[in-house]
């Protein structure tokens, strides 16, 4: 069966649990799953801007032995009417796997029901899996002593502040297959919806993150949104300071997917100082893509059969 990776809800929690451990071997060896997608293609499109993502697939891509395609949606013939059902069947034919950064969830839908490769999310309007996934990573690291026995996050809480979107959505879905308890701290009118999440839902930030070992902030106004002050009035009081951190459980850490606005969701202080891991968080993009890469291909640990065989 295809392994397609849209929401992050298609890894089971023993998936979840083994890509981290992938992610954190490949990080501590560079020598680790150099060949492990040899001779396959995988294709990149960005229907928004990237820096982190693009920069990290593509890196993660040749790391793994493999050919990365950046492929500009305006030069190719999807901007002049061409289907995404037929362009579905072209890729299909060339690559491996093909990883997209759209707006519309459904357009990566049907990239995946009219193809034979696996479609990875890059982000999309709903959801950012492959952020989570390296979130995780950095939660693991910043917090060695207090995963369970099989890797699980059951004793680990983060609280989101801010605005419920793509980035929290995905934190609350992905976040609980792995036992992550999260809270979400969001005014209202940019809150998730509470029938599609099990996370907490909070709107005052200094009660909401009460208890956090992590909080994590992302900006006030995503690619896309286009009420820009409405959004920075009602999102005013969730900036992520010291104040909050301290609110927050002691030894809180700070989690920015980035890009940041200083002064904005998040201050300075606490963008380049001593409690966030946010720029571990930005290089865990790699190693986490990398074992994602081979749960969908099927490489490396996740090989269907053992090498060889
Ligand atoms: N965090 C993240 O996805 O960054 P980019 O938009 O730069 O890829
Ligand atoms: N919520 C942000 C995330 C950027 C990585 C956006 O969609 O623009």
């Amino acid at each position: 069966m295809t392994r397609h990776l849209l929401t992050g809800t298609e890894l089971t929690r023993s998936d979840l649990l083994a890509v981290l451990r992938r992610a954190a071997a490949l990080k501590a060896d560079p020598a680790l799953g150099r060949d492990s997608l040899a001779g396959r293609s995988v294709a990149l499109i960005f229907q928004k801007p990237s820096t982190r993502t693009r920069i990290s697939m593509e890196v993660g891509i040749s790391e793994l032995g493999a050919h990365p395609l950046l492929l500009r949606p305006d030069e190719m013939q999807l901007s002049r009417g061409e289907s995404v059902k037929d362009t579905a069947r072209i890729l299909s034919r060339h690559v491996h796997a093909v990883g997209i950064r759209t707006n519309a969830d459904a357009l990566l839908e049907e990239l995946a029901d009219e193809g034979a490769i696996p479609v990875i999310n890059l982000l999309t309007d709903g959801h950012h899996p492959c952020q989570v996934v390296a979130d995780l990573l950095t939660l693991q690291e910043a917090f060695p002593e207090r995963l369970g026995a099989d890797g699980g996050f059951e004793d680990l809480h983060l609280a989101y502040v801010g605005d419920g979107n793509n980035v929290a959505r995905s934190i609350a879905l992905v976040g609980a297959i792995a036992g992550l308890r999260v809270t979400v701290v969001a005014p209202d009118g940019y809150q998730l919806d509470p029938d599609e999440t099990t996370a907490t839902l909070a709107s005052d930030p200094r009660t909401g993150v009460a208890g956090a070992d992590c909080l994590y902030a992302d900006v006030w106004v995503s690619m896309g949104d286009t009420d820009s002050d409405a959004r920075r009035t009602a999102l005013a009081p969730y900036q992520v300071d010291d104040a909050l951190l301290d609110a927050a459980a002691p030894g809180a850490i700070a989690l920015h997917c980035l890009p940041a606005h200083p002064g904005e969701e998040i201050t300075a202080d606490v963008l380049y100082g001593d409690r966030q891991r946010i720029w571990d968080q930005a290089e865990n993009r790699r190693h986490a893509q990398k074992a994602l890469l081979e749960w969908a291909l099927q490489a490396g640990p996740f090989a269907a059969e053992p090498a060889g065989a």
